[in-house]
């Protein structure tokens, strides 16, 4: 017989910046700057992510769109790759991400989509560290400690070991 198993799933919520510590809100900040610069002319969906490494660098990202758009790239992304090439012996802390629909930031926090989550997972088992997300949105904020809690049974390295 089968049997169930459940898997937890664990997130802060705040209901506003003035609730993060000093140091979140800084990079909360930071993301929403990188994100108005993101390219998104298509999605009309500006995303930002900012970075900080364990040296205290903070790293922006934002959505670059292409006409060809499986060729776009997220904003998660955008700011690992440039933290992986430009800080090659620093590891990623925490990473803060936010989206505008339009002018405005979403109400909701807006979630790493499932390729960004995968990338985050390889930050965190390369660093050996786990990784905080900021999530924000006009209503809430999520923080949440470690990709497994957005990503379960994720697919690692391990995998290709066995
Ligand atoms: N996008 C991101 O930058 N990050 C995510 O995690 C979700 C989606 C971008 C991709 C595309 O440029 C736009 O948002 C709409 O999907």
């Amino acid at each position: 017989m089968a049997r169930k198993k459940i898997i937890k799933l664990i997130l802060n919520e705040y209901a506003g910046p003035e609730e993060l510590s000093d140091e979140d809100q800084k990079l909360l900040i930071e993301a929403m700057h990188a994100g108005s610069h993101a390219y998104s002319p298509y999605s009309d969906f500006p995303v930002g992510a900012a970075l900080r490494l364990d040296t205290g660098e903070i790293i922006r990202g934002n959505n670059r769109e292409n006409a060809s758009f499986p060729v776009s790239i997220c904003a998660e992304h955008t700011a690992v790759a440039c933290a992986g090439a430009n800080y090659p012996e620093s590891v990623i802390t925490t990473i803060a991400i936010c989206a505008r629909k339009g002018k405005d930031f979403t109400d909701m926090p807006v979630s790493p989509c499932g390729k960004c989550r995968q990338v985050l997972s390889e930050e965190e088992d390369r660093a050996g560290r786990k990784i905080r997300v900021i999530l924000y949105g006009k209503s809430r904020i999520y923080v949440i400690d470690g990709i497994e809690n957005l990503l379960p049974l994720r697919f690692s390295s391990s995998a290709l070991r066995t």
